[in-house]
């Protein structure tokens, strides 16, 4: 077999050479050997010079992407206008003729020589195709210039009727990509004069629809998306597939509805931030389920940097709203793997029931920072104002990046800042969902009018199914943004305000329109969102009321670290009386706050059988006590039951099983020496009682316990956050021991009454 090589000519040109042959077609070029590309076969062979262009002024996330999609095909694009001043207008209106003036006078110089030019724009495209094939598409259409095609006619509507019919695909010219034989193509940019500030596609246009220069120079457009695809309405007419398995490319994108396989693809319009950055996640070869995220090496690196060398970050914090656990999240963002002395801090709390909570953290770890600013309630600055003047405050301190911290989010990953900085890029989000739900601090897709939207791949990312790195068009909560970006745009451009949108949506739509790509980030896990919704300050220890709609933060501050022991079938059950068991259920920070909201509460029974808390009127053992309904937290404590009380009782009390638990008797009792100090021998309508200690004996009271009276066996010295379990009508005869000083609490319920 014969074997050939690719090789560059100039920079620009892919020339496909046989030995001393590539000389002679590249017109006395001297061939380079570029043994890095791969070797190809006779068949791939094209016979052609094909010159790729561009035009892109600055070095933006869409131009390096653009670049690497031609590196994976060896496509080695001529960029024109690179470094110079945009010329061609505000591109949200008509304008960009500028590009016809840069290449018509790049492709002077190939006139008559039988070549083939490729040319798109840049910050908005992807090469998915290698150049071979879309020259042999391109030769099969027939066409000596042809033009992408797209569903909307733009610039001007007027010109509708005079569009020739099409029976399959799209109708109107798209200037954002063609190709076409060089001396065509300049007879095409020739046909007038044109200002660099005038429409470049209404230009293309005028001559499309010239329909004796149409002919004249065979100019077709690519009505079914042979090569070109332009998204913007018809994003929902291309799907990602699996190519045959001996390609080394394992997608590609399909045409769906022309049963075609597009070989560029163009974000014009609105699918610039949405179907484009989709399919760029994917291909040409971003991410696939063998190799995983292959774009997640490119330009990352190792930040093993000496403690004086890491860079410098604005940790920026903000608490715009109550929210629950918020101790726990600051503690876990001074808990970074980041040295102190190379971070500035930043605190807006907008919340004056935090208050208490910023102080302490800061009384704790405020000095150790470089520098501390701290905006209060009082201040009465604006979410939107405060989150631009940590952007300021950023470049103020010469921080290298901000990082941007919400009170929801909670930085489990101690490594998160550094794996972040590693990652090296200019707007990156680590992934992070509420726990066992599927809301996250990303969108995978906008509505048409920029609000939430799911991707095809979000249930995939927020479950981790795939891991990986994503371009998306709306993130928050928590990120990282290199400073460099905060140098180029100012706070007239890039800011928190935009329309009427709240602080996230504006910033991210500002994000969009400066073509910035937001980065988010799972491959690794990097921590959790709390949910706020139904966090209610007004009452006494809000965080308790929290059990179910943020249970995995509420088990760590609640529930005893030893807990789990407790369901060991290797250990035994502690048993201080026949069939009666004891448990570390919850932690002493539990017993503290549910006192707490109990007094707070104050309404202590009077100890009278006369009671209408309950259906009957009437307690015959009363006691002075709380119900759990009157400072509204029954609910929570029926799924405290039945989550963390009823897998003891299956434990020890096996073959009973009741899920969930019932109980109407929820109650906390107050023993006091001057009020009510014990209780009379009786017995609990229930199929088995929970008594939970909630304060230490001989620390906060003397005396007290419960003493079964058939077995004639008491537990005594019972400790605080432990779980008393027994059987309840007939076995277990008891009495509540006198309390002899101080005042001892016990929660009880009498489940499955
Ligand atoms: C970080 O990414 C930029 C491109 O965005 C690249 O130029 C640079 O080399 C990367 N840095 C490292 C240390 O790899
Ligand atoms: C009950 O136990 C106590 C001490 O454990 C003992 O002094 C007493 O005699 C016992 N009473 C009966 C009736 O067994």
């Amino acid at each position: 077999m014969t074997r050939f090589k690719h090789l560059t000519l100039m920079v620009c040109v892919i020339v496909v050479c046989r030995g001393q042959h590539c000389e002679k077609i590249a017109g006395g070029e001297k061939c380079e050997e570029d043994d890095s590309l791969e070797k190809i076969t006779e068949d791939d062979l094209v016979l052609d010079d094909i010159l790729v262009y561009t035009v892109a002024t600055e070095e933006t996330d869409g131009f390096q992407r653009y670049k690497l999609s031609a590196d994976e095909f060896g496509i080695k694009p001529v960029v024109l206008g690179f470094g110079k001043e945009w010329k061609g207008g505000d591109m949200s209106g008509p304008g960009g003729a500028w590009k016809i003036n840069l290449l018509k006078t790049a492709l002077r110089e190939h006139k008559d020589q039988n070549k083939i030019a490729l040319f798109t724009d840049a910050y908005d495209v992807i090469f998915l195709r290698k150049p071979e094939d879309i020259v042999r598409k391109f030769k099969e259409t027939g066409a000596k210039v042809l033009f992408s095609a797209e569903v909307f006619l733009w610039p001007d509507l007027k010109l509708k009727d005079k569009y020739p019919v099409v029976e399959e695909g799209k109708r109107f010219l798209n200037s954002g990509m063609y190709i076409g034989y060089v001396d065509q193509l300049l007879e095409l940019l020739d046909r007038e004069e044109v200002k660099d500030t005038d429409d470049d596609q209404l230009f293309f246009t005028k001559a499309y629809l010239d329909e004796e220069f149409r002919k004249k120079i065979e100019m077709k457009l690519d009505h079914k998306s042979e090569i070109f695809m332009n998204l913007n309405g018809a994003e929902n007419e291309v799907e990602i597939v699996e190519t045959e398995s001996k390609e080394h490319h394992k997608y590609k994108l399909k045409n769906l509805i022309t049963h075609t396989e597009p070989m560029i693809v163009h974000g014009n319009g609105p699918s610039k931030s949405t179907a484009l950055n989709y399919i760029g996640n994917y291909l040409p070869n971003g991410w696939n389920p063998n190799d995983g995220c292959v774009s997640c090496k490119v330009g990352q690196f190792d930040l093993s940097s000496k403690e004086e060398d890491l860079p410098y970050v604005l940790l920026a914090l903000f608490i715009e709203y109550p929210t629950p656990f918020l101790e726990e999240q600051l503690l876990k963002a001074a808990s970074l793997e980041y040295p102190k002395s190379r971070m500035h801090l930043f605190i807006h709390n907008a919340a004056k029931y935090h208050t208490d909570h910023v102080d302490t953290f800061l009384e704790a770890y405020g000095t150790q920072y470089k520098s501390v600013k701290k905006i209060i309630p009082d201040d009465a600055t604006t979410e939107w104002a405060a989150r631009d003047l940590a952007m300021d405050q950023c470049l103020a301190k010469e921080c290298d990046f901000l990082f941007v911290v919400d009170s929801i989010a909670h930085l489990d990953n101690p490594h998160t800042l550094k794996l972040l900085i590693a990652q090296n890029r200019t707007v990156l989000a680590p992934i992070m969902v509420r726990h066992n739900k599927v809301w996250s601090n990303f969108w995978g897709e906008l509505t048409k009018d920029g609000f939430y939207a799911r991707s095809n791949d979000y249930m995939d990312i927020v479950q981790n199914d795939k891991r990986g790195l994503w371009v998306v068009p709306f993130i928050n909560s928590v990120y990282l943004i290199n400073a460099k970006l905060l140098k180029r745009f100012d706070r007239k451009t890039l800011k928190y305000s935009k329309d009427k949108l709240d602080a996230d949506m504006a910033f991210c739509a500002n994000l969009r329109d400066l073509g910035v790509f937001m980065f988010a980030s799972n491959r690794l896990d990097f921590g959790h969102l709390v949910n706020p919704e139904t966090f209610d300050t007004t009452r006494t220890e809000p965080d308790m009321y929290q059990i179910m709609d943020n249970q995995r933060d509420w088990e760590s501050r609640y529930i005893h670290p030893d807990y789990p022991e407790n369901l060991n079938p290797e250990k035994k059950p502690l048993q201080p009386c026949p069939d009666v068991y004891w448990f570390p259920v919850v932690t002493r920070r539990f017993c503290k706050s549910l006192i707490n909201m109990m007094e707070t509460f104050g309404k202590w029974s009077a100890g009278k059988n006369e009671d209408n808390r309950l259906e009957g009127g009437y307690e015959a053992v009363p006691t002075r006590d709380i119900h759990m309904n009157q400072v509204g937290w029954d609910r929570h404590w029926l799924f405290f039951l039945q989550q963390y009380v009823r897998p003891l009782q299956e434990h020890v009390f096996i073959g009973y099983t009741h899920d969930p638990p019932r109980s109407l008797m929820n109650f906390v009792v107050r023993y006091k020496p001057d009020e009510q100090p014990s209780l009379r021998p009786h017995h609990d309508s229930s199929t088995y009682t929970i008594n939970l200690a909630l304060n230490e004996a001989d620390v906060d009271y003397e005396g007290g316990g419960c003493r079964f009276i058939r077995y004639n066996c008491s537990v005594t010295k019972t400790k605080p956050g432990w779980l008393l379990m027994h059987p309840g009508r007939l076995t277990h005869y008891h009495e509540g021991l006198l309390v002899t000083k101080g005042i001892r609490y016990i929660m009880i319920s009498f489940v499955d009454p």
